[in-house]
């Protein structure tokens, strides 16, 4: 599948991550239908796409998008509990929650019911994709495509690639996430360990500042003023864990 093949998009799980990846979709041309569970989560995640924090209507707001390029987004999302209706999907997303189980009986239901030549991208935080890619007959068709939250606004995406992962997939993706207006890093597959690279980092970095912490070396305080001045992050490392529980991270 290429780029420009890519019409008609799937998401499967509408919360935080699935929403905002949707919304990102919608803005930017692409059919795309989500799939949740039941009608409540479904008008949940559509208020939020609109009307949320990181809302469309805040877009339009902000006078980066028109209220007719509002509209003609909203025009093109539609909502299913019915798995089936994503059968037609050029490229599906998978976003419920983070449980490998969970994944795993996911994606070998889509792999029946979705047409042959799709790609499937798991937005994961961290399961190994040559694991995942068990699920399913097309592991040539299958990608990791970690997107950070809120994912209509963070500018990067971790696009993951097993050994069994095709050059064509990887380059597909890669271009897609260009053309949804963010920044691709491509990453190989790393199974064992947890996170890909961002997140990696991220816990390492936060590891240790808990260890100078516990071992008493510096306060809480001075810890965060360390690498906000000297290294001029925008937040220190363990304002950076609370501000992750506000669930902004
Ligand atoms: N929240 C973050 O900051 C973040 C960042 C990057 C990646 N992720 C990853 O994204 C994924 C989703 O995380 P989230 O925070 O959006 O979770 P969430 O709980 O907000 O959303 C998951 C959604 O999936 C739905 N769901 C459950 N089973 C389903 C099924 N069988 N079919 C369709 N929908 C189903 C749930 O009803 C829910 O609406 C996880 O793998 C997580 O690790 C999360």
């Amino acid at each position: 599948m290429n780029v420009d093949s890519i019409k008609s998009v799937g998401v499967m799980g509408g919360g935080v991550m699935g929403g905002g990846i949707a919304q990102t979709f919608i803005a930017r041309g692409y059919s795309t239908i989500v799939r949740d569970l039941n009608d409540d989560l479904i008008a949940k995640t559509r208020a939020s796409m609109v009307e949320g924090r990181f809302g469309l209507n805040g877009s339009v707001e902000r006078g980066k998008m028109s209220a007719e390029e509002r509209d003609a987004a909203v025009a093109r999302l539609s909502f299913t509990t019915d798995v089936g209706d994503l059968r037609d999907c050029d490229l599906v997303v998978e976003a419920v929650p983070e449980n490998l189980d969970l994944k795993k009986s996911v994606w070998s239901e889509l792999d029946r019911l979705v047409k042959q030549d799709a790609i499937f991208a798991t937005n994961t935080s961290g399961f190994a994709i040559g694991d995942l890619n068990k699920s399913v007959a097309r592991r040539d068709r299958f990608v990791g495509f970690h997107w950070f939250s809120p994912a209509f606004i963070m500018k990067i995406i971790e696009v993951i690639h097993a050994p069994e992962t095709s050059r064509e997939t990887l380059d597909t993706m890669l271009e897609l996430t260009r053309r949804l207006g963010k920044t691709p890093i491509t990453v190989k597959d790393a199974p064992g360990k947890y996170g890909f690279v961002a997140n990696r980092i991220y816990f390492a970095m936060v590891a240790e500042a808990r260890r100078v912490l516990e071992e008493g070396v510096a306060s809480e305080e001075d810890i965060n003023t360390a690498m906000r001045l000297g290294f001029n992050w925008p937040a220190g490392p363990l304002e950076m864990v609370a501000g992750a529980r506000k669930g902004w991270q």
